[in-house]
């Protein structure tokens, strides 16, 4: 129905997770794909640029070198992330930074650096007498749209990045760059593993403990209208839909992927 062939696509967290299978997806509809992620053998043998987000000095040098490597950049899906959860007092200034630098901050440097090329390429195709669909994915969840307890920090930086998203489908619009967000309910990942205390990630030098308490996700997934947590593909699924054509005449939405799910 559609090819993403001579399409560049850059995918941000793809060393796992939801990222991969977005990174799957659209190599498998013909694009080429530049990896990131900060845990270098996650995405060892692609085309992949390892390194972390929120150094203020990486997603340039990321944009950079997709477009040097891969010749172009058509899509771009800000995924990576994680959460750092706790009750609002329980919270230090250092843990909702965090969240809103990867979660925010890094999209808006991500897409600030990418700027140049956007507005340079597009006003090339246009003096060609060509339209080109760019896209543009940025990675939300229900806990941004809904509130989740116990993520002031998650839920605020992932709120910020819908906002992130309207506007830069207005400022892009002229460009022919189609702005728009995913939010996620509950996805099988690591994220979401029951909560144990082996289940933590680290992020500089953080032992953080990710999960949620097994009587939460029994309550969530009862509550949600299909009854399960999504699966990493059909989450990419709802990306694939905005990196493709079938979404050329969308912008500035916001698609929540939850299996019907609100909490
Ligand atoms: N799993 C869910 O239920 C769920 C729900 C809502 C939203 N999300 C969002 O989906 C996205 C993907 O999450 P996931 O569930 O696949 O998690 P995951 O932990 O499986 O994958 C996330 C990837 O992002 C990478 N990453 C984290 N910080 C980074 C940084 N500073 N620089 C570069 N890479 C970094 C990690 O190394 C990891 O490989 C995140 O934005 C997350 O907040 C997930």
């Amino acid at each position: 129905m559609f090819s993403l062939k001579s399409k560049v696509a850059l995918v941000t967290g793809a060393g796992r997770g939801i990222g991969r299978a977005v990174a799957q997806q659209l190599a498998a509809a013909g694009a080429a794909v530049m990896l990131n992620d900060l845990d270098p053998e996650t995405i060892a043998g692609s085309a992949q640029c390892a390194g972390d987000l929120t150094d203020p000095a990486f997603p340039q040098l990321l944009v950079d070198r997709t477009i040097a490597e891969l010749g172009g950049l058509d899509i771009i899906v800000n995924n990576a992330g994680y959460t750092w959860d706790n009750i609002i007092q329980k919270t230090t200034d250092e843990q909702f930074q965090a969240m809103l630098d990867i979660h925010i901050v890094a999209p808006f440097r991500l897409l600030r650096a990418a700027a140049p090329y956007i507005r340079d390429t597009a006003k090339r195709e246009a003096a060609e007498g060509r339209r080109v669909h760019r896209k543009v994915v940025n990675i939300t969840s229900i806990s941004a749209t809904d509130g989740g307890a116990g993520q002031a920090g998650y839920s605020s930086g992932k709120a910020a990045v819908i906002g992130l998203t309207r506007t830069m489908a207005k400022e892009w619009g002229r460009y022919n760059v189609n702005v728009n967000a995913v939010g996620f309910g509950l996805i099988e990942t690591r994220l979401i593993q029951p909560l144990t205390a082996e289940s933590t990630i680290e992020v500089k030098g953080h032992e953080i403990r990710v999960g949620v308490q097994q009587a939460m996700l029994d309550k969530v997934v009862a509550a949600c209208p299909l009854g399960r947590a999504g699966t990493v593909e059909e989450a990419a699924g709802a990306v694939l839909f905005f990196c493709s054509p079938l979404s050329d005449f969308v912008t500035g939405e916001v698609l929540i992927c939850s299996g019907g799910m609100h909490f």
